[in-house]
């Protein structure tokens, strides 16, 4: 391997088989989840941002199928630590479980975004019963959260606005009456190290997502986009993002596709099973 930078993360962080005292919480987290009864009334936001579904979903079911499996939620809180990143940003909470990986243990902050209310209130509830104080959750559509140039519509910013469990009417940040309760600059001016990208695995999507938050990364910041060989339209998104000009080293792990943006490093793309 000609990158020493690739060579360090794969041996030192992808190949790392200790075991860190953060996955503790990652299991019980995990755990808690499969052993809760409670169903929730689920929006799937499959086809691009519209609202196709509202069905009845087992959490426990839910945590099995739509999460992140167990190895990559460890691979997750260890690429925080190696990346030394302290912001985070993730496109799809669902109940947490990638949110509490990049969160458990590490000096970083974790903005999640979730359309689903009903969804993200599981998550901050869960969130606040293992005492992840660095996460902060908003419920919103990404394409009404994120506008041309990077920018947070002002008027979207809201710390953690969760609707009232019993409703199962969408109450997300999307009328236009909806006031937020905090107002967040921070958000505003935000720069992220990480962003994961796991929300809508559409091609269209996913390439629009890209190039929304190309404005918030750095030299050394990662994007990791999921289920990259999910569909042809995901391996085309890939491609896409590989070759565009910004985009240095690229990563294949089968499933992720990490991108990094440092300008010191030739264009190099690898393939590295985790
Ligand atoms: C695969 S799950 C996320 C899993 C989670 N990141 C993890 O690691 O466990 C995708 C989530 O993204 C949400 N989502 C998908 N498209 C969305 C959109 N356009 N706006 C907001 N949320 C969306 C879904 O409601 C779902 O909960």
């Amino acid at each position: 391997m000609h990158s020493p930078f690739v060579y360090g993360l794969v041996t030192r962080c992808f190949y790392d088989r200790r075991k860190h005292a953060s996955y503790v919480l990652l299991k019980q987290y995990r755990r808690s989840l499969l052993k809760d009864k409670r169903a929730v009334k689920v929006k799937d936001f499959g086809a691009g941002s519209k609202v196709f579904t509202s069905e009845v979903r087992k959490l426990s079911k839910m945590a099995k199928t739509a999460g992140i499996s167990p190895k990559r939620a460890r691979l997750l809180n260890r690429l925080v630590r190696y990346l030394e990143a302290e912001t985070a940003l993730e496109l799809g909470t669902s109940l947490g479980l990638g949110t509490a990986a990049m969160a458990a243990g590490n000096k970083i902050k974790v903005t999640t975004i979730e359309g689903c209310p009903q969804t993200a209130k599981i998550a901050s509830e869960k969130f606040e019963e293992f005492r992840l104080e660095n996460i902060q959750l908003i419920v919103g559509k990404f394409e009404e959260l994120l506008v041309e140039n990077g920018k947070w519509r002002e008027e979207r910013n809201s710390k953690f606005q969760i609707p009232n469990s019993d409703s199962t009417e969408n109450r997300q940040l999307t009328t236009d009456n909806s006031k937020p309760t905090t107002h967040n600059s921070e958000l505003l001016t935000h720069n992220f190290d990480l962003l994961y990208i796991d929300g809508n695995h559409q091609k269209e999507a996913t390439l629009s997502y890209f190039e929304k938050l190309l404005p918030t990364v750095h030299n050394n910041s990662v994007m990791i986009f999921d289920d990259i060989h999910w569909s042809k339209g995901m391996e085309e998104a890939w491609e896409e993002i590989k070759a565009h000009p910004k985009v240095k080293v690229s990563i294949d792990t089968f499933q992720w596709g990490l991108v990094f943006f440092r300008r010191e490093q030739e264009k190099e793309h690898f393939v590295i099973r985790v």
